[in-house]
């Protein structure tokens, strides 16, 4: 959990310090698109019919609320993507080869963030080969750490298929409650296991982060000097320094 919100107030915090940004949102409850401000009307294109060929993804991209930062829309339309996807030729390389014909994406956008889907099907697949890098955000609760053996399991699965360049950013910690002894513990274990691959910042829980996405807004532009909003920026300062 956190995957959306994270992926929300980076791409906001870059793009608010000037950077080009662009999130593609993988999941069919488009939360991303949503939350941004941006909302699809039946029938017009999403990443869907970019994935199955049908538009090149340059036609699809829509102005957030946040200026310089863009959006490529999902809709519940995206669930028949599990239908529709297994079949086709070069099922895993759809969104990677959909980025690279935009020849002008690294010209066009300084960063691209990628929201995934819940589960780890072909779209998260899709994602993590057109990643460069992963970020991977940790409720700090004991089942989150069951899920996130898994979820590595994927990546270190998909660098060894289908992406050998696929690096993990790193884990963020988050929804974090530090009165609880239970969320120290967790904290310290992700941290004495991934030692190198934990952000410093955690993203403390603050309702202004659950409340932003239905303003169709980052926490940044709803509320800038919150718990939240300081931390985002810290982690978008982290995420940049790390390259
Ligand atoms: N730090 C936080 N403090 C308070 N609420 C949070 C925080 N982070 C996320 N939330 C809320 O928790 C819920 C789940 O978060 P989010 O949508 O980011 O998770 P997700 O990983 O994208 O979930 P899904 O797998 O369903 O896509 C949302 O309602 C969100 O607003
Ligand atoms: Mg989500």
């Amino acid at each position: 959990m956190g995957k959306t919100t994270t992926a929300i107030n980076l791409a906001a915090n870059l793009a608010q310090a000037g950077e080009r940004v662009l999130l593609i949102d993988m999941d069919s409850q488009a939360n991303a698109t949503h939350g941004l401000g941006v909302r699809t009307l039946r029938g017009e294109p999403t990443v869907l019919e970019v994935l199955l060929g049908e538009k090149p993804l340059a036609s699809i991209l829509r102005s957030s609320s946040v200026p310089r930062l863009d959006v490529a829309p999902s809709s519940p339309d995206m669930a028949g993507s599990s239908v529709l996807l297994p079949n086709l030729d070069r099922r895993e390389y759809r969104l990677k080869e959909a980025v690279a014909e935009m020849a002008d994406t690294r010209g066009r956008y300084d960063y691209v963030f990628i929201d995934c889907p819940p589960s780890l099907g072909l779209l998260t697949v899709n994602s993590l080969v057109a990643a460069d890098q992963v970020i991977i955000p940790v409720q700090t609760e004991y089942y989150a750490l069951e899920g996130l053996a898994q979820l590595i399991a994927t990546v270190f699965a998909v660098r060894e298929r289908l992406n050998p360049s696929l690096k993990v950013a790193g884990l963020v910690l988050t929804m974090m409650d530090p009165r609880t002894t239970l969320a120290r513990q967790v904290e310290q274990e992700i941290r004495s296991h991934f030692p190198n691959l934990s952000f410093k910042t955690v993203i403390p829980r603050n309702v202004r982060l659950a409340e932003a996405p239905s303003h169709g807004l980052p926490v940044s532009l709803l509320d800038p000097h919150c718990a939240g909003s300081d931390a985002y920026f810290d982690l978008a300062m982290e995420v940049v320094s790390h390259g």
